[in-house]
C-alpha cells in the first residue's frame, strides 16, 4: 500500500491512536524553535499537530503532505491566515521556490517510507534547495531497535500495520539516512528515537 493510501485510511484516528502526546509535542517544539522566526515548512504535516505551535511563535507556515485525508484532518488547526497547506510528494520536486524557508520540520518518522533509498538523496537535494542560509532543519528518525520490537519484518523491510492496512517502513541506522540526505546533521536524542538536526550555514 502506498503512503498516500495508508495515511488516508488512518487519518481519522491518527491523533488518537498514533500521535505523540500533545504536551510532549509542545515542550519539544518550544525547545526546537527557540530563537527562530520566519517561514516554516512542515513536511509530512499530517493532521497539523505542529501548526498551532508555529503560528503562536509568529511563523508563516506551509504544511505539505501527500495524503489528502491527513490534510483535511489538519483543517481545524489551519484556520490562521498564516497557514497554507499543499498536497505534494516528498519524492518528487517540491512546489516551492529556492531558499524559501527558515525552519523545516519532518516530525514523527515522515521519512520512513521512501519508495527506494535513493528517495532520501532527492529529499536532501530539495532540503538544500528550499532552505535559507542558517535555516534549521529537524528530522525525526525511528531507531532500528524500536522497529525491531514493534514492527514485523518482511524481506528486510518492516511492515507498519494497522487493522487491514499496512505500509512498508525502511528503518536503517539513522546515520545511513543522514548520509543519503547529504546534509551535515548532528544526530541527537529526539522524542521518538533520534533527530537529525542541522542549521545550514551556506546555501550550496
Ligand atoms: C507518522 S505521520 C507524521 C505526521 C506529523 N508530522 C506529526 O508529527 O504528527 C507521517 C506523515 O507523512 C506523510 N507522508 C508520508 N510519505 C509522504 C510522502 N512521500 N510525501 C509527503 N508526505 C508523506 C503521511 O501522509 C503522514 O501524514
Amino acid at each position: 500500500m502506498t503512503p498516500e493510501r495508508f495515511f488516508d485510511r488512518i487519518a481519522g484516528r491518527y491523533d488518537r491512536a498514533f500521535a505523540p502526546a500533545a504536551a510532549a509535542t509542545r515542550a519539544d517544539l518550544a525547545t526546537l524553535l527557540a530563537g527562530r522566526a520566519g517561514v516554516a515548512l512542515d513536511l509530512g504535516c499530517g493532521t497539523g499537530r505542529a501548526f498551532p505551535h508555529l503560528v503562536e511563535r509568529g511563523f508563516h507556515v506551509v504544511g505539505m503532505d501527500v495524503s489528502l485525508e491527513m490534510l483535511r484532518a489538519s483543517s481545524r488547526r489551519a484556520s490562521a491566515a498564516s497557514v497554507t497547506r499543499v498536497r505534494a510528494d516528498l519524492y518528487h520536486r517540491w512546489p516551492f521556490p529556492d531558499q524559501a524557508f527558515d525552519v523545516i520540520l519532518a516530525l514523527h518518522s515522515v521519512l520512513a517510507h521512501p519508495p527506494a533509498r535513493s528517495g532520501w538523496t532527492h529529499v536532501g537535494a530539495e532540503l538544500r534547495r528550499v532552505a535559507r542560509e542558517g535555516a534549521l532543519i529537524a528530522i525525526d528518525l525511528p531507531e532500528p531497535s524500536w522497529a525491531e520490537q514493534n514492527l514485523r519484518r518482511v524481506e528486510g523491510r518492516y511492515l507498519f500495520e494497522d487493522r487491514d492496512a499496512a505500509i512498508e517502513a525502511d528503518v536503517p541506522d539513522p546515520r545511513e539516512v543522514v548520509e543519503a540526505l547529504g546534509l551535515e546533521c548532528s544526530i541527537v536524542p529526539g522524542p521518538l528515537g533520534v533527530r537529525a538536526l542541522t542549521a545550514r550555514s551556506s546555501t550550496t
